[in-house]
């Protein structure tokens, strides 16, 4: 299926696993099953791209893909992708992807994914002025900035440093699974990352996504915040959905031919 109007392939790359659904793009929801597959331990770009092939074969999907991926693209490498390998900081690690006989991929980062599928999808209040930050949490910490209804992309929050190490090694989701952090432990971790958050960027609300969306409610009632908290709305889909909608958008040349 490949009409590239109503439907589109979307994948979501994570450090554990890579996974993939054909969206409907006018409901914002998944129109089929959900395709999964475990990512090989320091997967390679070329990893990657065969993976997106089976995953798009057994879709019965042809044609462009809107990819998320865990770090930040830059040119023709990926940066800030600590659970992948170092082939994707190599320049041109990215052209396998893109490349129209391959996986013919649209990029973006995951995190922003996630908060496009929000911002398309989700809450209508994101439209309103101030500031949403969009978190997720999973193999790392993922981050998307959503301004007056726009997507700033790149944020890389997960990497801000408290006094124990970087938030996304001690709060990740799997932080709370490696080391089995009950939610009021998990709370004490993440407590500083959303002060300091507060404290500099001064949000109007906040959306947790990523694995922690399906334990939201024992978590995020964990904090102590001045503004709304809520989970996101395509909750561990978010990622694919929001890839797709990169890749559609592409398509129609809204936003150039990625998101950066
Ligand atoms: C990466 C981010 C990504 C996040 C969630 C971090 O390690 O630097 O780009 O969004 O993981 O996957």
């Amino acid at each position: 299926m490949s009409d590239g109007t109503a439907a589109q392939l979307g994948i979501d790359v994570g450090g554990t696993t890579i996974k993939g659904a054909v969206v409907d793009l006018a409901a914002g929801d998944l129109a089929g099953g959900i395709h999964t597959e475990p990512t090989p331990p320091e997967a390679s770009p070329s990893d990657v791209a065969a993976a997106i092939g089976r995953i798009a074969a057994t879709a019965g999907w042809s044609g462009p893909v809107g990819v998320a991926l865990p770090g930040v693209i830059d040119g023709s490498c990926l940066r800030h992708a600590p659970n992948l390998s170092s082939a994707w900081e190599e320049n041109g690690a990215l052209a396998c992807l893109r490349a129209p006989e391959g996986a013919n991929a649209v990029l973006i980062n995951d995190a922003d994914a996630a908060g496009l599928a929000e911002l398309t999808y989700g809450d209508a209040g994101l439209d309103r002025d101030g500031l949403t930050i969009v978190l997720t949490f999973g193999t790392g910490i993922g981050s998307a900035l959503l301004h007056n209804g726009d997507l700033i992309a790149n944020s890389e929050l997960g990497g801000l440093v408290g006094s124990n190490g970087s938030f996304e090694e001690i709060a990740s989701g799997r932080a709370i699974s490696s080391e089995e952090l009950s939610p009021v432990e998990w709370a004490r971790r993440a407590q500083p990352f959303f002060d300091e958050l507060e404290t500099m960027l001064n949000p109007s609300r906040w959306v947790v996504g990523g694995g922690l969306s399906e334990n939201f409610d024992r978590f995020a009632s964990r904090l102590r915040l001045s503004k709304p908290i809520s989970v996101a709305h395509l909750g561990v889909h978010a990622g694919v959905v929001g890839a797709a909608v990169a890749a559609s958008r592409a398509g129609r040349g809204r936003e150039g031919s990625e998101l950066r």
